[in-house]
């Protein structure tokens, strides 16, 4: 099920329910083969909510060899996989305060070319370029979970159009 809105001017939001963990991956890969130039994708929502499958899911859609198996970046922070564009899979959940960000060397990695998926995005959502992707995710039941997904700026929308 997914319904499209325009919220605001350069913004297009896509509304998606997922079934299972598969359905959830299948959403992250749909993006994934559509992606063809650096971005950010904010994740958000609880624990066990879905963001790593998602990003499961992007890793396919991006070319990551299957021997990549994409897990959890909580303890090491930043995730690299190879693909055809590097996925970074980046977690800031253990950070609290935002001159930790400087000593893991994340702003270098962002300005480098590559796919940022970035979960408890909030310490850089200030600090966001005008084109990323937001990905909310919302715990429904057992096994749905609701997204709400955002393009942000012109050239991303078309990465939700027809999921
Ligand atoms: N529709 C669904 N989408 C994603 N995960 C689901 C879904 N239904 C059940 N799950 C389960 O929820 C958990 C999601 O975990 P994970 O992707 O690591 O979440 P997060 O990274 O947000 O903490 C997994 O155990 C997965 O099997
Ligand atoms: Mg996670």
């Amino acid at each position: 099920m997914v319904s499209l809105s325009k919220l605001a001017a350069n913004t297009l939001t896509a509304d998606v329910i997922t079934g299972s963990c598969a359905e959830t991956q299948n959403l992250g890969e749909k993006i994934g083969r559509k992606i063809t130039n650096r971005i950010i994708i904010a994740l958000s929502g609880e624990l066990g909510s879905g963001k790593t499958s998602f990003v499961q899911g992007l890793a396919n859609g991006l070319e990551v060899p299957a021997r990549f198996y994409v897990t959890s970046p909580t303890y090491s922070i930043i995730h690299e996989y190879p693909g055809r564009i590097s996925l970074f899979h980046i977690d800031l959940y253990r950070l609290t305060d935002k001159d930790d960000i400087y000593d893991t060397g994340l702003y270098e990695i962002l300005d480098s070319f590559g796919v940022f998926a970035i979960e408890w995005p909030d310490l850089l959502k200030n600090e966001f370029p005008a084109q990323y992707l937001s990905v909310h995710i919302e715990i429904t039941g057992d096994d749905t979970r609701k997204f709400q997904i955002t393009a942000f700026g012109n050239e991303t929308a078309s990465l939700i159009t027809d999921l």
